[in-house]
């Protein structure tokens, strides 16, 4: 915690490290309330930063220091100075040897950053900034050094893992045994890790495209060994794919995974040995949904590309973070296409995108891919840099195609292998494998806030030339001084009204790339016809906003008939969000509601087309969500906002019922498990009628739930019917089947965190009176982030109509327990408290409410770097 308020750290004020560390050689003699730690560090000064021998300044959080030497020579306190974010050594020699002995308290460790315990295991966190409360070093990613460690523990930790490979092994006095391992590659702190415990683990092996054999292992507590299989065979795809794709070959003879309940992200690409949240790896048909199934491919894939992108190759300093997350999620994402649905993981991420990233753009945290400043970079893991930087790096590819991103991926990756870079250095690699200029797309980088593109269109009949009119903006936030125009790939296709597509060119070209580049331009099209039906920004081309008035049939037409599958849902969603407007509009007039019959029809024609992916037919079939149609809105009015929607919701179950009923049985059948795209789909469709039909809460409905509640035999089919009956049963009838669900999985964690989150995220049952009991309830544990999540993260960011109860009470809420868990884990709590920061998007006592919260929580006590920044700024 602060006692004074925190800096700002800039990208402009980056300097080379004056000192480099060659070798670290570190041990740990394991403990949970002390933990010995030596280092033995080569230091050398760095040529580089210019001449003169300033002080050695270490970095060091929390760590009580026992001794310093230096070639050999104790240095008495005297010969150096603590301070409370590290030590500064006067040195007066350009290399030496420096050992430094400190001890740490891992049980107490509540932050899960640097070494922790989690159910009795010893585990590391070091990005971005943990390694220095562990031991004293320069902990920044320009470091890079070759690490050796050696842990010592007690019997019962039978499994002791670091970095690398193991060289050495025995006992260590009566009780206590060693491991030492070593890691040729040198790397900076943050991909340190160590894991001690005991675990039981799964083998397999993977033979590279040289021909070398590598081990892997996946370790975990005994009771979910067989839990392991999916994660195994992502992780051998994952490597295949990165050979074929991407050249990339793994490069030690062992791959280590390890599970942990206890950790504050998804998982971390230490090098050879992946850390791993337990939810993102461990999955059964019995109790993983579909999705789970699908995060955990695309997380082992996401952390397995590290290896190259990220480690191999790493990052110069924090602003370039999205260097390697945003190229890696790049990565994840065509590896989830290509062994997936291609169009569905695209709609999927592009939805989470325009709900989440487009209002983070929009909100007081609004940064740039490559941000300016910070105050603390566990603030900046962002969407804007995960998912707004594979959008770019997305763009590239589409400017480039697939072989010359490929060739610049190459030069990168052979230019810069074993090197920190800046995100400049993979552009200008892109730009040189070429032969092109990136010089304006260059400003993606720097720039912040959420484009739009205002299209016109004008059809010359005599001419026969169609003329698009696309004008570019960006909405400057309060900080910015000016947006440049940005260079954006707007890939687009026409209709004609028979709705077969038109050739753009003499070449039957029925689709192009327009290059938009200026503040306004105008394309012009010839030989046409008639005046043709544009689809625009097709596979969403640019993380944009497009806006072009299409009439709501015109709507109706491209669902029905365009080319492109993403554009397909575009079309749904632009009807549904029209359709929502209007009867918003109606509710604040005090009119009657009725619903559009274009969008009735539009979900008629998809139910009844048996041609249709079932997939595509899953997407197009649902609703925005209540955060979507919040972040397109000007000012939200949440009330109208829920009201709306479950109008909608309701109108269309009653309409379609029997098209519902008829999908439903169709798709339900007895078949055996299998995660593939296809019955993915299948499931997919036949939950979302499930739940429409669910919502005319006629018994017949509900027994149809209770049904599948009864004999599902995988857990996406028994979650939905759950779902079903906690958003649309009686309470008696609710409650049962809640009762019965926690009673059979209650000693399986990742099956109660859905169920906890199940309930915080329903209308109905997620009320706040629920939701303090959830809280007290025995499964939950504040101290774990994948239990706060669930319940205090669902309820402030999916239950849209509880949190927003106009009373106030849901921020309050939020803001009390935020304030509890800047205590225990401030990363946590300032992710926690994001949902109340976004009060600008609201009018009048709703706003106020929200600020009040707000304040609530800057007053309560002297808040966490973590928790200050976001609180700061959003009051500001
Ligand atoms: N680097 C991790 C990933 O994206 C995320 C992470 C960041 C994990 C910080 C832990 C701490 O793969
Ligand atoms: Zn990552």
């Amino acid at each position: 915690m602060q006692d004074t308020q925190p800096k700002t750290i800039y990208l402009k004020d980056y300097r080379v490290p004056d000192y480099l560390v060659d070798t670290t050689d570190l041990w740990f003699e394991l403990d949970p309330k002390a933990t010995l730690v030596k280092s033995r560090l080569k230091v050398r000064r760095n040529q580089a930063a210019g001449v003169g021998l300033p002080p050695l300044l270490l970095d060091g959080v929390e760590l009580e220091l026992l001794s310093v030497t230096l070639d050999g020579i104790l240095l008495s306190p005297a010969g150096y100075r603590e301070f409370p974010e590290g030590l500064s050594i006067p040195v007066d020699r350009a290399e030496f040897l420096l050992e430094i002995q400190n001890r740490i308290n891992p049980e107490d460790n509540t932050s899960l950053e640097g070494l922790y315990l989690s159910n009795g295991m010893y585990c590391t966190q070091c990005e971005a900034e943990g390694f220095r409360k562990i031991t004293f070093y320069p902990d920044r990613p320009d470091v890079m050094s070759k690490f050796t460690t050696t842990i010592v523990a007690p019997t019962d930790h039978p499994v002791l893992l670091s970095n690398g490979n193991e060289i050495e092994r025995g006992n260590y006095g009566a009780d206590r045994q060693f491991v030492t391992w070593e890691d040729p590659f040198a790397k900076p702190a943050y991909l340190f890790a160590l894991v001690a415990g005991d675990l039981e683990q799964v083998e397999d092996s993977f033979m590279t495209v040289s021909g070398r054999t590598v081990k892997l292992q996946i370790f975990t507590e005994t009771k979910n060994v067989g839990k392991c299989d999916h994660a195994m065979r992502s992780l051998k795809s994952a490597m295949r794919w990165d050979e074929e794709v991407y050249g990339r070959e793994y490069d030690l003879d062992i791959f280590m995974v390890v599970a942990v309940d206890h950790f504050n992200m998804g998982a971390m690409e230490n090098k050879g040995l992946n850390i791993f949240n337990s939810a993102c790896v461990l999955a059964s048909p019995e109790t993983a949904t579909d999705s789970a199934f699908q995060r955990i491919e695309s997380i082992v894939g996401h952390e397995y590309f590290h290896n190259w992108s990220g480690n191999r190759v790493t990052c110069r300093d924090w602003f370039q973070l999205s260097l390697k997350e945003g190229f890696t999620v790049f990565r994840d994402a065509e590896f989830s296409a290509d062994l997936n649905s291609r169009a569905v993981k695209r709609i999927e991420d592009v939805s989470l995108l325009r709900t989440n990233q487009f209002s983070e753009d929009a909100g007081p945290m609004a940064h740039s891919i490559r941000p300016d400043s910070y105050m603390e970079i566990s603030n900046f893991y962002t969407l804007t840099i995960y998912e707004k930087g594979a959008e770019v790096v997305r763009m590239i590819h589409t400017l480039l195609g697939e072989k010359g991103f490929r060739k610049g991926s190459d030069l990168y990756f052979k230019r810069h292998d074993g090197c920190a870079v800046t995100c400049e250095d993979f552009v200008k690699a892109m730009e040189d494998a070429n032969q092109v200029s990136l010089t304006q797309f260059r400003r993606w980088y720097s720039q912040v806030g959420t484009p739009v593109l205002d299209v016109k269109d004008h059809f010359d009949e005599t001419q026969g030339v169609y003329q698009l009119t696309v004008r570019q903006s960006c909405p400057l936030s309060e900080k910015q001084e000016e947006n440049l125009p940005l260079h954006i790939p707007f890939r687009v296709g026409m209709l004609d009204s028979t709705g077969k597509e038109i050739s753009l060119n003499e070449q039957g070209l029925t689709e192009t790339i327009l290059h938009v580049n200026g503040t306004e331009q105008i394309f012009e099209f010839f030989g046409l016809k008639e005046k043709p039906l544009p689809s625009l920004l097709r596979g969403f081309s640019a993380p944009v906003k497009v806006h072009y008035s299409y009439s709501n049939e015109q709507l109706l037409f491209l669902i029905r008939n365009d080319t492109d599958t993403f554009n397909r849902w575009e079309a749904s969603q632009r009807l549904a969000l029209n359709s929502l407007a209007e009867l918003q509009e109606a509710y604040r007039k005090g009119e009657p509601l009725q619903l559009r019959s274009e969008l009735i029809d539009a979900y008629r024609g998809v139910l009844k087309d048996r041609g249709l992916d079932p997939a595509l037919s899953a997407e197009i079939l649902q609703l925005p969500s209540e955060q979507f149609v919040a972040e397109e809105s000007v000012f939200i009015d949440s009330e109208a906002t829920v009201v709306a929607l479950e109008f909608a919701r309701k109108a269309i179950a009653e309409e379609l019922a029997d098209e519902f009923i008829r999908c439903y049985c169709e798709l339900n059948s007895q078949k055996s498990y299998s995660p593939d795209a296809k019955d993915i789909a299948e499931r997919r469709l036949k939950n979302i009628c499930l739940s429409y039909l669910c919502a005319t809460e006629t018994q017949e409905a509900l027994d149809m739930a209770q049904n599948q509640f009864d004999s599902a035999s995988n857990m996406t089919d028994s979650a939905a019917a759950l779902t079903a009956l906690i958003n649309y049963a009686g309470d008696s009838q609710a409650e049962n089947s809640i009762a019965q669900f926690y009673t059979r999985w209650q000693e399986d964690a990742q099956v109660i965190e859905l169920w906890l989150s199940q309930q915080s995220c329903s209308p109905k049952r997620g009320t706040l009176k629920n939701i303090r009991a959830l809280i007290e309830h025995p499964a939950f544990e504040m101290t774990n982030p994948n239990k706060v999540r669930s319940v205090i993260g669902g309820f402030a960011n999916r239950n849209f109509k509880q949190f927003h109860k106009n009373d106030g009470s849901g921020f309050e809420f939020v803001a009390d327990q935020v304030i509890a868990l800047d205590k225990l884990n401030p990363q946590i709590a300032a992710r926690m408290v994001i949902p109340i920061t976004r009060w600008r998007k609201y009018t009048g006592a709703h706003a106020e409410e929200m600020q009040m919260a707000l304040q609530k929580v800057a007053d309560s006590h002297v808040l966490s770097k973590d928790l200050f920044e976001v609180v700061s700024k959003s009051l500001g």
